[in-house]
């Protein structure tokens, strides 16, 4: 199987170079990778082969977490109650989340404007992929898919303080209307819920759902330049969603990223 990657894919949600990318060539490469050999076993039986991805990516994550997850993030992760073996339907993780914080993961089909993404957020929506990686390939994907989504943002947003920073960052969003504000409060959402590191005691932990939803990415952010948690300065901080990150903004504590994102967020104008 030949992943192609010849076109810029999304790499995430608030990934600005979406916006110069011809939306219906994105799509039709992203459709070339999930692609399949029609005389695969598993091609009728797309059930079997998503609950097998899981299982995979479980059985790398599990031990993963325990090491490189912050607290809030397995407290979580411990009230959503994941079946190893059963990839999870969106419904079942919306009830739970919903509960907790008012959020729900609303799928969509093809891709969203960073803009829009993030506007939703304020509404306690998360607009979220159906697309899930290929069965060859169930410990990569090339762009954000829904083991992303759910193992990621599904289990943060069970968060009740993860969940209010998410809806501040749709509010700031919503009261911002010069393209370049977007992109430095982009990039703070890439820097923070998306790549966020944090120190309890002696130990570098994630909270970020890049890190959260991939072992690859939680073991190299012990190499990572680790640099302390500066909103200004991540705001300007050029990245590239192709690797992984090689500098990440890590907070003293919890409650320390919490109230300096906060107020940083409930003062953006
Ligand atoms: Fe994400």
């Amino acid at each position: 199987m030949e992943v192609k990657t010849k076109q810029p894919l999304l790499s995430d949600h608030v990934d600005m170079r979406l916006v110069a990318v011809d939306a219906d060539d994105a799509i039709s490469d992203r459709n070339a990778i999930v692609q399949l050999d029609p005389d695969h076993p598993g091609f009728r039986d797309r059930e079997y082969r998503k609950h097998q991805v899981w299982k995979t990516i479980w059985t790398a994550l599990e031990p993963a977490h325990r090491k490189h997850a912050c607290a809030e993030y397995l407290a979580s992760l411990r009230r959503l109650s994941f079946d190893p073996d059963r990839i999870p339907q969106l419904r079942e993780v919306n009830e739970k989340v919903q509960a907790i914080s008012g959020f729900r993961l609303e799928p969509v089909a093809g891709l969203v404007q960073p803009r829009v993404f993030l506007e939703n957020l304020a509404n306690g929506v998360f607009l979220c992929t159906q697309y899930i990686r290929h069965h060859s390939t169930p410990l990569y994907t090339p762009e954000p898919d829904v083991v992303h989504e759910i193992v990621g943002h599904g289990v943060t947003l069970a968060s009740e303080r993860l969940a209010k920073l998410n809806r501040l960052f749709g509010e700031a969003v919503k009261r911002t209307a010069a393209p370049d504000a977007l992109e430095r409060l982009s990039r703070v959402y890439w820097f923070t819920i998306e790549f966020g590191a944090l120190r309890e005691g002696e130990s570098v932990k994630a909270y970020g759902t890049g890190l959260l939803s991939s072992a690859g990415e939680m073991k190299e952010m012990q190499d990572a330049e680790l640099r302390p948690l500066d909103l200004e300065a991540a705001s300007r901080q050029q990245y590239d969603p192709t690797h992984f990150q090689p500098v990440l903004y890590c907070a003293e504590s919890f409650d320390g990223m919490y109230q300096r994102l906060r107020d940083y967020l409930v003062k953006w104008r």
